[in-house]
């Protein structure tokens, strides 16, 4: 799964990712829409109803305002591409001979620094309609086509060399400059290591659920144990979800139900934050649960809300997003830091909670 791998492995310490997408045929949806995120916060925005790109974070604007080209650049970047990538659906839309909506293109492009090891990793890949459907593999300098119908594009975009090396050039150079030089504006935010509050919540009645909130970064494991034994039976683990402030939250629930009372303190929960030097260790007591449950996002995540409103919220919010295709063949969008899914009925766009 080379589209969905990527998102989720964050492997060197310092990422700058930018997501674009481009829809045909979904009427309450921007035709282009575009973000920046630097360790999984979302730094800049623009999409194709506000047609210039946006700082989003404090040390952002403080940078863009010190160099105001900056920013022009990302928003000729961002009314250009949206060109390209019309250009590209259409021309895929007729090759593929498909007469219905919707069309999705999307891409998934940026690199990760690391400040110790000084290794630089760069990554570009595209997804068409909710699958995956080009990468570029910096080594080699080729492109992969993971299915039968990118293969046109894989050969005409192999024949096009100066475009490669250009890529190449960005890959290893410009972007981890750029990324060097936001973690400059950035470093007492991006640098910061906080440890969550944890909290035990009776989700249900066979269900506790140990609930970490406004960490950074967001590599972080959370995990229970029993006599210190880390164990998974009857364990479900949540995503790591962002909160309005750039911070994070996840939580990790254990059914209790099986639980003989007598045994219930030989559990605990583990929090672990990387980088930090001690575990956040919560033992599994009736007397610490709080019951009156919490509300795991702060977001909307209604049954249904037909419009626009929503969506459009979380896009600035969030930013990033996937379209993926779902095991009966429905398009489905994505949130994949809080497992957010919104299914796609055209021309309804409608939540649920993943
Ligand atoms: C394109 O689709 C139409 C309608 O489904 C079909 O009649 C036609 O043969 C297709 N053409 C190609 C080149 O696949
Ligand atoms: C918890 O486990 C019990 C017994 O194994 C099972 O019947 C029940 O459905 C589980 N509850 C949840 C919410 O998974």
């Amino acid at each position: 799964k080379l589209f969905y791998f990527i998102f989720f492995s964050l492997s060197l310490k310092y990422s700058l990712k930018y997501f674009l997408t481009a829809t045909s045929g979904l009427p309450d949806f921007p035709e282009f829409v575009a973000s920046a995120s630097v360790n999984g916060v979302q730094v800049g925005y623009c999409d194709s109803n506000i047609r210039t790109a946006e700082p989003t974070q404090d040390w952002m604007k403080k940078l863009v305002k010190d160099d105001p080209q900056h920013l022009d650049w990302y928003s000729e970047k961002c009314f250009g591409n949206q060109q390209v990538f019309r250009a590209n659906i259409d021309s895929l839309k007729q090759r593929l001979n498909q007469t219905r909506g919707p069309y999705i293109l999307q891409r998934m492009n940026g690199c990760e620094w690391d400040d110790e090891t000084e290794e630089i990793k760069g990554f570009n890949q595209y997804g068409y309609n909710g699958e995956d459907f080009i990468a570029l593999d910096l080594q080699t300098l080729t492109w992969i086509a993971p299915k039968p119908q990118a293969v046109i594009t894989k050969l005409k975009w192999d024949a096009e060399k100066a475009r490669l090396e250009h890529n190449k050039n960005y890959y290893i150079n410009r972007c981890p400059g750029w990324l060097k030089k936001y973690v400059k504006y950035g470093r007492s935010f991006l640098q910061r290591s906080v440890l969550p509050s944890v909290s035990l919540l009776q989700r249900s009645p066979s269900v506790v659920s140990c609930h970490a909130t406004g960490f950074y970064p967001h590599r972080a494991r959370m995990f229970w144990r029993k006599d210190e034994e880390e164990f998974h039976d009857g364990v479900d683990k949540g995503q790591i979800l962002p909160n309005h402030d750039g911070s994070f939250q996840m939580s990790v629930q254990l059914n209790v139900s099986s639980i003989k009372p007598e045994d219930w303190s030989r559990h605990d929960c583990v929090f672990q934050l990387a980088g930090a030097e001690t575990d956040i260790i919560t033992k599994l007591d009736k007397k610490v649960i709080q019951t009156n449950s919490v509300s795991l996002s702060e977001f909307p995540v209604g049954p249904v809300v037909g419009a626009a409103v929503g969506v459009l919220l979380l896009l600035a919010v969030f930013g990033f997003f996937i379209w993926k295709r779902n095991s009966h063949g429905e398009i489905q969008l994505i949130f994949p830091l809080n497992l957010m899914i919104i299914e796609v009925h055209p021309p309804i766009l409608r939540y649920s909670s993943g």
